[in-house]
């Protein structure tokens, strides 16, 4: 058999064929090939500290790049159903690689951990997200992380330091600090870059405008991202406010949406499934405990799995406390809760 060449495959255009048969043929024949889908072999799974791991990815040619501090959806098959987690890429574009790490904890980041290995498969997003360092910056950058936030300081302080020679400062919170020596070695390579590392195991230090004013005295000056914990996020994001200098603060959150303080027990109906249940919390939970099982990835608003039409009520998007009465508009069920008597398309 003449095996299929690249451009081939991006440039059959099927008419009567079903373009996910056409991808479990290509599948057959080479597990990274599909028609448009971007799909990455692991090159290599490595321990990179307490608790964390650090894929290498090799995408197929759908994919089309990144910019440091973007992230990827990563889609796996777990006992037969489709899972689907973001994850911060960890390397530069300027490296050639492409790199994420994972904390074991949950189903996917545990089955990337230890269940992936060189050469297997998996199916990847493009690269996503705002949270990056406009290529034009000259200001000097504060970059401000606790916990797992870090994965997107790395490639944010390497993406810094190349394109400037601005000071470029990291305040990092984390029990089990993970990439110390690839910031050592940033340390070395570049005088501009200051990390100071809060094992908030050791300590009871927390972030604090005071504890700032010791690391970066001139941070008002600074072009500053922050990603991390609740808390974090919270106390960094009040004080930018409160100082004036919020547009100069980017801010990420992995922290899936939470239900509103006064949720209440509101009916839903899936119209087409004939199915209604109380829903509370966000629409895709209520419907899962209710038995349903609504097509879902990464349950935090970002991949659009989830999305269906609301015919009629009232929901609130938990991400931004914002109502919407309207008829016949998307929602995406894991981050709209009911208020009140709610009809969706499903
Ligand atoms: S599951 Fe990803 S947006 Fe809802």
């Amino acid at each position: 058999m003449t095996a299929l060449t690249q451009s081939q495959i991006e440039n059959y255009r099927p008419e009567w064929i079903r373009e996910d048969f056409v991808d479990f043929v290509l599948g057959q024949l080479n597990p990274l090939w599909s028609l448009r889908r971007v799909k990455a072999r692991v090159e290599r799974v490595e321990l990179i500290a307490d608790g964390m791991a650090k894929l290498t990815l090799i995408p197929n040619g759908h994919f089309q790049g990144y910019v440091a501090g973007q992230y990827i959806l990563v889609s796996v098959q777990i006992d037969g159903v489709t899972h689907q987690r973001s994850y911060s890429l960890v390397s530069t574009p300027e490296e050639g690689k492409l790199c994420i790490a994972v904390k074991p904890h949950g189903k996917v980041s545990s089955y990337l951990a230890f269940r992936t290995h060189p050469g297997s498969v998996i199916e990847i997003s493009q690269a996503q997200g705002d949270f990056v360092l406009s290529p034009d910056n000259r200001k000097p950058v504060l970059l401000i992380a606790s916990g797992s936030g870090i994965t997107p300081m790395l490639s944010l302080a390497r993406q810094a330091l190349e394109q400037s020679s601005q000071p470029v400062t990291l305040l990092y919170y984390s029990r089990d600090p993970a990439f110390l020596s690839e910031f050592n070695a940033l340390k070395q390579r570049y005088p501009q870059f200051t990390a100071h590392c809060v094992n908030t195991l050791e300590t009871s230090e927390r972030f604090s405008p005071e504890a700032l004013q010791g690391y970066c005295p001139d941070y008002r000056d600074h072009l500053t991202f922050v990603c991390g914990a609740e808390q974090l996020m919270a106390a960094v994001n009040a004080h930018w406010q409160s100082a004036g200098i919020q547009s100069q603060l980017i801010s990420e959150s992995f922290l899936p949406p939470k239900a509103s303080l006064d949720a209440m027990d509101s009916p839903v109906t899936f119209r087409r499934s004939q199915r209604q249940f109380l829903a509370t919390g966000n629409l895709l939970e209520s419907a899962e405990q209710a038995g349903l099982k609504p097509a879902h990835g990464c349950r935090m608003g970002i991949c659009n799995t989830c999305v269906c039409t609301k015919t009629k009520g009232t929901v609130r998007n938990q991400l931004t406390g914002e109502l919407n009465s309207d008829t016949n508009v998307p929602v995406r069920l894991c981050i709209t809760e009911a208020v009140g008597p709610v009809d969706i398309d499903l």
